[in-house]
Parts: C-alpha cells; structure tokens; sequence
C-alpha cells in the first residue's frame, strides 16, 4: 500500500479553485486500491498565521471536513483526520527542529513569500512558530510514513525542506524515516472572478462550494469582461473575459462555441451570458450542494467521521513514533504507551 498524505490549512471554506485543483486529484486517487490516503485538516499550522483567532480555525475544520464529504471523499476510503488531535506530530517537531537552521528555513523560498505578505500579522519580526512551520509540516508527513504528497507548485519547497530533514535524521539515527516524492497537481490553477491569478477569501473573487444560487448568480455578475465592450453590438473579444474563461470550465463545449463566436460578432449581451454561466456553476455545483446540506443537518455524522479517522491516524503515526524514539534512544520504558 501507498500512503499518500495531503491537507489543508482550515482558514475558509473550499472554493472552485480547491476543486478543479487538489480536490479532484484526492478523488482519484481514492479510487487506486493500493493506496492509502490521509487528509489532515491541519488546525496547528493554521494558528501558526492565525493564533489571535482560535474561533476561525475551530469552525473551519468543520466546514473544510463537510467540503470534503460534500464532494465525495469517502472515509471509507480516506481518512481524515484532525493535526491537533494527533499529539505525536508535534513531538516529532521538536525532535526536527534539530536538524533543520534557522537559516534554512529563512531561505525556504514559500515561507519568505509567506513572511512579506503577512507583515500585518508579523510585523518587522516573525515568531518561531511561523518560520518553523516547514518543521511541523515535515512531521506530518513522516509522521505517516507518507510516500507521495500531492500538492501545488508553492508546495513543493515544503517538501524538499521535508525531504532535507528525512535524509538528517536517518544519516545520523539510522534509516527510519521515508522520504516522500511530491507530486505536483497536473490540474491548472483557476484564476479569480476579476483575473486576478490567485482564487482566495481575502481577495473576495472566489465561489465557494457551499455558495447558494442567488450567491453565485451575484458573484458571476460582478465578473471583469472585455472592457472594451460597452454596448451589445459591439464587437468582444471573449479571451480577455473572465465569463468565457469560467464558460470553458463550467459549459458544455458547444455552448462554450456559442459564447464566443456570438460575442466576437456583437450578438451576445453580456448579462445574459453571465446568466447562462451562473446557472452552469449552479448547476454543477448542485449535488455538492445537496449533499452539504446532508451533512449540515447531521453534524453528529460529521464529527464521528473525524473522530475515527482521527484514531486511525494516530494508531499510525504512534507506530511511527515507536521506531523514532527508539532510534533517538529516547525509548525509556518497555511498555511505554
Ligand atoms: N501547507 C499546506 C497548505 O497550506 C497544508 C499542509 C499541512 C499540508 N501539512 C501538510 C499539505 C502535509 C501536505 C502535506 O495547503
Ligand atoms: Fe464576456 Fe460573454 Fe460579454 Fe463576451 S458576451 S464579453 S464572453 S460576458
């Protein structure tokens, strides 16, 4: 079997970019009978940006874990699991944090991004637990024995920075730990409502999964078009319009034909084509809504399905944690739970 380990940090809900992205790559390979996924909700790394708001990241470990039973991960097949709850990553954190400089992590070249967008929160000065945060994601992984992680391109530092470590640890404590490959989403990433090359809350362009009807039909409205077309008749160039760009995600092909031909010539006004594609995503979006819906009013069904995986994973990462201390020579007490 395969373990495969990926996650996502619970700071908002999931949106279309999740899902034509990691999601669908999480579906699919849930589906391949040799392997073994984990998907960890990762509320400790959220903190690491979010520490002054504990509410946040508490109600949004639900909301992602519904995301995903929404679109159809199946515990049966996945597990799911909860960080915090998973104490002996954070053990094998500190254990890390020997073998990884300060320098490194300085280096790290998605933390220095990271570091320069959040000065807000950071000031001139950013804690020891952000900048470590590559640490913490490192004994997630290993933690599992985790051999490939499917993530996006701004991942993959994450996991050379893991695979860094993995190599520290087993020159010096034996070969214990597994290196794991990341496998970079072939999947494209979905530019926002108004163009912009990120999908995100904070920019306010995103549809959200759980995004009702009249939510989408709004935020379809507020779409960037040609600009340079201000009457119907005018003649539009549909590869410089964010509705035909979501046309082609969301519209069969041959109305996607008619989209852009009809607006090339002046025939298509363009309220009516958001409203065509509003319905598309409305549309598409359907079951996962139906099924949200489902889990909203089972919140209990919800939580048991974290509550098992979360189990699962510890049993997993507690036999990790065995051979890992034994390598340290940290194994005290023969019967030591
Ligand atoms: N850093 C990831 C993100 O921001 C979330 C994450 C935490 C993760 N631990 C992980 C992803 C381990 C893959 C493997 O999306
Ligand atoms: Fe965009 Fe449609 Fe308007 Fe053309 S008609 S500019 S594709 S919204």
């Amino acid at each position: 079997m395969r373990r495969i380990l990926t996650g996502d940090r619970p700071t908002g809900r999931l949106h279309i970019g999740h899902y034509f992205g990691s999601l669908q790559t999480r579906l699919k390979m849930q589906e391949d009978p040799n392997n073994e996924p984990y998907i960890l909700i990762a509320d400790v790394q959220a903190l690491t940006d979010n520490f002054n708001n504990p509410e946040k990241v508490r109600k949004n470990v639900r909301e992602v874990a519904i995301d995903y039973l929404s679109v159809g991960i199946d515990p049966n097949k996945t597990t799911i699991y909860i960080q915090s709850m998973v104490p002996e990553t954070a053990e094998l954190t500190v254990f890390y944090s020997n073998l990884v400089t300060i320098a490194r992590l300085q280096r790290n070249p998605t933390v220095k991004t990271e570091i320069a967008q959040k000065k807000e929160i950071f000031g001139e000065s950013v804690t020891y637990g952000f900048l470590g945060y590559p640490v913490s994601q490192a004994a997630d992984i290993t933690a599992f024995e985790g051999e490939l992680v499917p993530v996006g391109e701004d991942q993959e530092p994450l996991i050379e920075q893991c695979r860094e470590i993995v190599r520290k640890f087993n020159s010096i404590y034996g070969e214990v730990l597994v290196e794991p490959k990341a496998v970079l989403s072939t999947t494209k990433r979905i530019k926002g409502l108004d163009g912009n090359d990120k999908m995100g809350k904070s920019l306010g362009n995103a549809i959200y999964l759980a995004d009702s009807e009249e939510e989408i039909l709004k935020k379809v409205m507020s779409a960037v078009t040609d600009p340079n077309r201000i009457k119907k008749d005018d003649l539009g160039n549909p590869d410089v319009c964010m509705v035909s760009y979501y046309h082609k995600l969301f519209s069969p092909q041959m109305e996607v034909d008619e989209v852009c031909k009809e607006c090339r010539e002046g025939k298509r006004g363009c309220v009516a084509c958001k409203k065509q594609l509003a319905k598309n995503i409305s549309d598409t979006l359907k079951p996962i809504r139906e099924k949200r819906k489902y889990y909203e009013e089972h919140l209990e069904e919800v939580d048991k399905i974290l509550e098992e995986g979360t189990k699962k994973a510890r049993k997993t990462a507690r036999e990790t944690m065995k051979k890992v201390k034994k390598a340290m020579k940290l194994d005290y007490f023969e019967n030591e739970e």
